[in-house]
This record gives structure tokens, C-alpha cells and sequence, in this order.
């Protein structure tokens, strides 16, 4: 093992196993240690769900690549497995940067990550391999093994990485990467292998016509519910009605032409309409289920962390995926209700003054709770409040005649001036609104008329902010079921 994977691997270990549970999400994966950013190599091997992630383990900031490891059974209880790998070889010595995994047809799991090499001030990006049994792995003698000469031309030449594996029909594997144009626009590129370290490049999957932002990042692409989904994460955005700027998320609902190897694309939509979300991956469970994963942060916000934490990033609760007429559909993975605990049920209770509800508190809960007016147009807005304590509270603002959903954390107790507003426009169904909210800790996750819309959000108010509350202008009525989430 090199120095740089040893040094890494006691430094984890030492100090990581000094943050006490308290001070970690219950079922969201944090960093061991330090800093955390995308998801890498989400997948199945050995009867265990294994996550990786973009790490430094030595600050809460972001530093030379590491992979962090975590494997899990029900994908909500996480346990650490010492970093997967170090920048320690000529081939990434600037950053193993993101990636993904797959079984090899011998049982040996393979890794596929983009490494770094600085050139001068300068620097590019290949796509390496790793291979092991599941917790160490051998990087290959001939990385990187996709180089710029299998890059089309038009490119320029340094962005090129992300490489998320698939398997093909017929046996051999696929392998999507991202690289950027001269124009500065990004591009999915598709390549293909027999055995998983051969690749050859087949198309330009999709090309960004600059309709979502400039270079793009982590894409996945897959077949679900009879249909084919192209997901990126696009640097630069700009606000439209439907998108926010900065670095936001796309997800392409379209047809893949078999015989020339492109997407096209029909419908669009953010994947998240939250402000911490980015770099999603998917990943096929054993009984199909097409499962997703994301970085619950944002490049934008990264200075709001918890400031008493040792660790810094956050994964988003994982998400079962189905399309719908034309639109992704994102619900929690069911093994959520194996933590539900007490449950409180109130049926059409009207709201019109701020209202607590006995039993409906906490930080780690469930809430599934509908809204309608307790008679036609009898409201123009419903507040929920979140994480409330004295004058520090997070709302959840629904406004039925705009038929617009808003989430703000600005008096959540935060000392940074970010992005903490998020409105999102929901279909117009008189005044009804169905809301699933995951609360873990330090984050908030909406989930809006049965998976439709999701906004992501985390959120480092203190710990004894456990208050929920109500409110309404004018009248409406509020049926809501509370689950304290445990172990
Ligand atoms: C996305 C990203 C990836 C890159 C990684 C580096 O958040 O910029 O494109 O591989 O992070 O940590």
C-alpha cells in the first residue's frame, strides 16, 4: 500500500472514530473525517451496497482526491471502510477524482475514476481503474486507460472525466464520461468495452447547446420504465423559470437511436429543486430497483457547514426512480419505514393561527401531511415551520394561488450569507399539496406530491431546535402523520 493510502487510512481511522454519533446524521452518509463532495462507485458487491465519495480527509475543505468507502445493508445505516484510494500514482497525482463501479464477470470489483495529472499551471484528466475484493484495490499498471486520443475532436483537451459504467445487453459494459467543447460547452461521451478496462469510443451522446449552463459534470444514463434518462449536474448555469444558476442538475427524459449512439433528448426538469443537491449517481438493486444517490451540498453554498462539525458534506437520503408521463419520480428507498418509531396521526385539523401539534416535534422524523382548503379559496398560504426554537426556525411556505412552493433557512440560525430561498412552481390542484418530509439532523428533504419535485436542503441549526408548527392566512386543513425516525 503506498504511503499516501497509509497515512490516509490512520489519520481516518484516529480521528474519525472520535466524532460521536450525535454529531453525525442518523441515516445520511457523512465523511468519516474532513470533506466530502460527490457519490462515487454506488453500487452492489458481495451482499452490501457500497458508497463511495470525493474526500480529503485531512480539512473540511476541498483537497487532493481521495475515495472514501462505506458499505451498507438497507442503505440508510453506513459503516465506514478505510479510503478505497490515495493520489499516489503518476497517473492521478493531481486527484482521483469521481467515478464509479462494477463487478468484473470473476467476482473482482472494479473501480473506474478520472485521474489527474498537473501539467504546469495546467492539468488533464484521464479515466484509470482500480480493482479489488471490496475493501483494498490495486490500481491498474497501464492507467489511464482512456486517453485524450480517444477524446473527438473539438474538445479541449483538460475536462474530461466522470466515468459512470454500465452493463450492456449484451454482456460487455458501457461507460459514459463528460468532457467540454472549445466553445466551452460540455458534451456526454459513450464508449464501450467488452471486459471493462478495454474501451473504445462509440458516440457523443448528447451535446449542450448551451440551453444548460456551460461544461457538465457526473452524467448517468439509463433505460427506466420503458424510456431512456440522461442525467448531468451543468457548471454555469443561468435562472429561467424553471432553473436556478450556479450549478444546478438536469434530467433528460428522451430516446437513445441505437444505431448512431445518441440521445435525445424531450423533456427536462431539475432533478432537485433544493439548494443542496448536485453530482447524482443511479445504481441497479438486486430485486431492480433503479436507486439514486446524490452530494446534498452545492458548489455555491459549501460555506455553510456546521461549524462545530469535524466533517463537512453530506449524501442525500437514497431515492427510488420511476418515470411518469414524461417526469421523474423520486421517493425515500422503502427501507425508510424500518426507522419509523412513534407515530402520531391528526386528520383535517384546521389551521388557520400558529398551531403545535402534540407529538409532532424533532429533528429525526417523517412527516407525510396533506393540505387543502377547508373550503374553496379559503386560504392564500400555509407555513410549516421546521427546526423552530425561539426566534430561529426553517419554513416551508405553500401558496396556493401562485401554485408556489418555497423553502427558506434564513432564519435557520446561519452566520453565512448564501442561497438559503428556494421557490419552485407546483401544479395548480385547488389549493391540495402533498408533502413527504425527511428531517435527519442537519438537513431537510421535501418530497412534493408524491415524488414530483424534491428540494434538498441542509440545514445546521442547533440541535435543541426541535419545535414544529402551523399556520395558515385564512383557513385550511391539514392531515399529517409524524414518525420519529430511530434505530
Ligand atoms: C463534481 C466534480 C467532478 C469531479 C469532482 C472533483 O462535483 O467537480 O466533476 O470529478 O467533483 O472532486
Amino acid at each position: 500500500m503506498s504511503q499516501e493510502l497509509s497515512k490516509a487510512r490512520a489519520y481516518e481511522e484516529k480521528e474519525g472514530d472520535k466524532v460521536p454519533s450525535e454529531q453525525r446524521p442518523l441515516f445520511h452518509l457523512s465523511p468519516r473525517i474532513g470533506w466530502m463532495n460527490d457519490p462515487n462507485g454506488f453500487s452492489f458487491y458481495k451482499g452490501k451496497y457500497h458508497l463511495f465519495y470525493q474526500y480529503y480527509p485531512y480539512d473540511k475543505k476541498w483537497g487532493p482526491m481521495h475515495w472514501g468507502h462505506a458499505v451498507s445493508g438497507d442503505l440508510l445505516s453506513w459503516e465506514y471502510l478505510p479510503a478505497a484510494m490515495a493520489p499516489d500514482t503518476e497517473a492521478d497525482r493531481g486527484g482521483c477524482f469521481s467515478g464509479s463501479a462494477a463487478e468484473l464477470p470473476d467476482g473482482r470489483q472494479l473501480l473506474l475514476y478520472t485521474g489527474v495529472i498537473p501539467q504546469g499551471n495546467d492539468y488533464v484528466q484521464m479515466q484509470c481503474a482500480a480493482i479489488g475484493g471490496g475493501t483494498n484495490y490495486e490500481k491498474c499498471q497501464n492507467n489511464p486507460l482512456i486517453t485524450q486520443s480517444q477524446v473527438p475532436s473539438f474538445s479541449n483537451h483538460h475536462d474530461f472525466r466522470d466515468p459512470k459504467i454500465f452493463s450492456e445487453k449484451d454482456g460487455g459494459y458501457g461507460l459514459v464520461a463528460v468532457d467540454c467543447m472549445e466553445n466551452r460547452l460540455g458534451r456526454v461521451l459513450y464508449y464501450r468495452s467488452p471486459d471493462g478496462l478495454d474501451w473504445k469510443f462509440r458516440s457523443i451522446l448528447s451535446e449542450n447547446d448551451g440551453t444548460f449552463g456551460r461544461m457538465w459534470e457526473c452524467p448517468d444514463f439509463f433505460e427506466l420504465d420503458g424510456t431512456h434518462v440522461l442525467l448531468v449536474s451543468p457548471m454555469d448555469m443561468r435562472t429561467t423559470e424553471t432553473y436556478y444558476s450556479g450549478n444546478g442538475t438536469v434530467c433528460m427524459i428522451g430516446t437513445f437511436s441505437e444505431s448512431d449512439g445518441t440521445f435525445h433528448a424531450e423533456q427536462d426538469q431539475p432533478i432537485d429543486c433544493g439548494i443542496d443537491f448536485y453530482a447524482a449517481q443511479t445504481m441497479i438493486a438486486p430485486d431492480n430497483r433503479r436507486i439514486m444517490t446524490a452530494w446534498m451540498q452545492n458548489w455555491d453554498t459549501i460555506s455553510y457547514v456546521g461549524e462545530t462539525l469535524p466533517w463537512c458534506g453530506q449524501m442525500i437520503t437514497p431515492r427510488e426512480l420511476h418515470v411518469k408521463d414524461g417526469r421523474l419520480i423520486q421517493q425515500p428507498v422503502r427501507e425508510i419505514e424500518a426507522l419509523r418509531r412513534e407515530t402520531v396521526h391528526y386528520e383535517k385539523q384546521r389551521i388557520s393561527e400558529k398551531t403545535t401539534l402534540e407529538g409532532v416535534s424533532g429533528r429525526t422524523a417523517e412527516l407525510l401531511i396533506e393540505i387543502e382548503p377547508a373550503e374553496e379559496g379559503s386560504f392564500s398560504s400555509f407555513e410549516i415551520r421546521l427546526a423552530e426554537k425561539d426566534k430561529t426556525y426553517t419554513s416551508l411556505i405553500f401558496d396556493p394561488l401562485q401554485s408556489m412552493f418555497s423553502f427558506n433557512r434564513s432564519f435557520s440560525g446561519t452566520v453565512r450569507n448564501v442561497a438559503h430561498e428556494r421557490h419552485c412552481r407546483v401544479p395548480d390542484r385547488n389549493g391540495h399539496l402533498s408533502l413527504r418530509i425527511i428531517l435527519d439532523r442537519f438537513s431537510c428533504e421535501v418530497f412534493l406530491n408524491g415524488g414530483e419535485q424534491t428540494l434538498s436542503h441542509v440545514l445546521y441549526t442547533d440541535a435543541d431546535a426541535e419545535g414544529i408548527s402551523f399556520s395558515a392566512k385564512g383557513c385550511a386543513d391539514l392531515t399529517i402523520t409524524c414518525f420519529r425516525l430511530s434505530r
